[in-house]
């Protein structure tokens, strides 16, 4: 089967699954904020869903809310301490008020690919932040990886000056405000269903995210192009709160858990391949793609790596130490 073909009939049998939801099954609402298609989070959570329906039927029943159609990611993590959602996979950036120590993940130029990520995030040191908001309520169950970060803007971006004094949509993190502060940029925090319509409206003039979100949400439409400075990671964490996980009987979540655990593997061995299909689809569609050579490339890391010494504190000395050592 091609991707397409496998995404369509993972979105049919989803539709399915959930009329099929049965009485007296334990139902777990998934929400999350991307699109599905050529996504890495919409493809794994629709995965997912699939199997916890078909291999947990007449126990459990999942149900998987996309596209911010349940809640945006700021009140996901409330209502699932509320009981109103039992599964969300927000992006490590939207965890500022949960912990500090993720803020590792926003520093720019700290991972230089997903490989990098993978063997962190597998580290002692990244299953120790795993468990990290136990405490909060909240149990960290599994990393699922999107990719590294692209600048766009409403004018070419080739060299850092060239996003001075423009206004850009950034996640909810301190770090990735002062990452836009350290070009001389305006950050605004901003919910991620409504930068297209700010991009379009010019209330920002430009972002940064992964190509499958830029193709996902359209951002080539309303941008002069996309300049490809993979300056940051964006990966997710999903998340259950640890009452709800509680709740499950021992079998129930040690089978809940094993499928999790399974899609994990499987669709972050895929990462590279979804997000080169999407920046390709970005291409197809007509959007622009900027390459910097490394001497421009080199000039983004001057202005923007600094940055991290603000947060070291936050992040323990310790802990970059460990993602270097891995990057290096
Ligand atoms: C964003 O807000 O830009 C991302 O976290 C969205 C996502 O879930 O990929």
């Amino acid at each position: 089967l091609t991707t397409a073909a496998t995404a369509l009939a993972l979105a049919v049998t989803a539709q399915t699954a959930f009329a099929a939801c049965d009485d007296g099954e334990i139902v777990i609402k998934f929400a999350h904020v991307t699109n599905t298609d050529k996504h890495p989070k919409g493809i794994a959570a629709s995965l997912l869903e699939k199997r916890v329906n078909e291999e947990m039927n007449g126990v459990a029943c999942m149900e998987v809310f996309p596209n911010s159609t349940l809640y945006d990611d700021d009140k996901v993590l409330e209502a699932m301490l509320q009981g109103d959602v039992q599964l969300a996979a927000p992006s490590l950036s939207k965890f500022e008020t949960f912990t500090k120590q993720f803020r590792i993940y926003d520093l720019p130029f700290m991972f230089k690919n997903m490989e990098a990520v993978d063997a962190f995030q597998s580290s002692d040191a990244g299953q120790k932040m795993m468990s990290s908001m136990e405490k909060r309520g909240l149990a960290g169950l599994a990393f699922w990886h999107n990719g590294l970060k692209q600048f766009s803007a409403n004018k070419p971006l080739i060299m850092p000056e060239d996003a001075k004094g423009l206004k850009f949509r950034v996640q909810p993190s301190d770090v990735l405000v002062a990452q836009m502060e350290a070009l001389g940029a305006s950050p605004q925090k901003m919910a991620f269903s409504e930068v297209y319509g700010a991009l379009q409206q010019g209330v920002v003039d430009g972002q940064e995210n992964t190509w499958s979100n830029v193709l996902g949400q359209k951002y080539y439409e309303v941008q002069d192009g996309t300049t490809e400075t993979n300056h940051g990671v964006l990966d997710y964490l999903v998340v259950a709160s640890v009452d709800w996980l509680d709740s499950l009987k021992p079998e129930v979540r040690e089978q809940f858990l094993t499928i999790l655990s399974e899609v994990t593997a499987e669709r972050n061995a895929a990462i590279n391949e979804v997000d080169m299909e999407a920046r390709q689809g970005v291409l197809d569609a007509g959007g622009v793609i900027r390459e910097l050579t490394p001497e421009q490339r080199e000039a983004w890391v001057t202005v923007m790596k600094p940055v991290w010494e603000k947060f070291t504190d936050d992040v323990g000395q310790d802990n970059i130490d460990a993602a270097q050592a891995i990057n290096a």
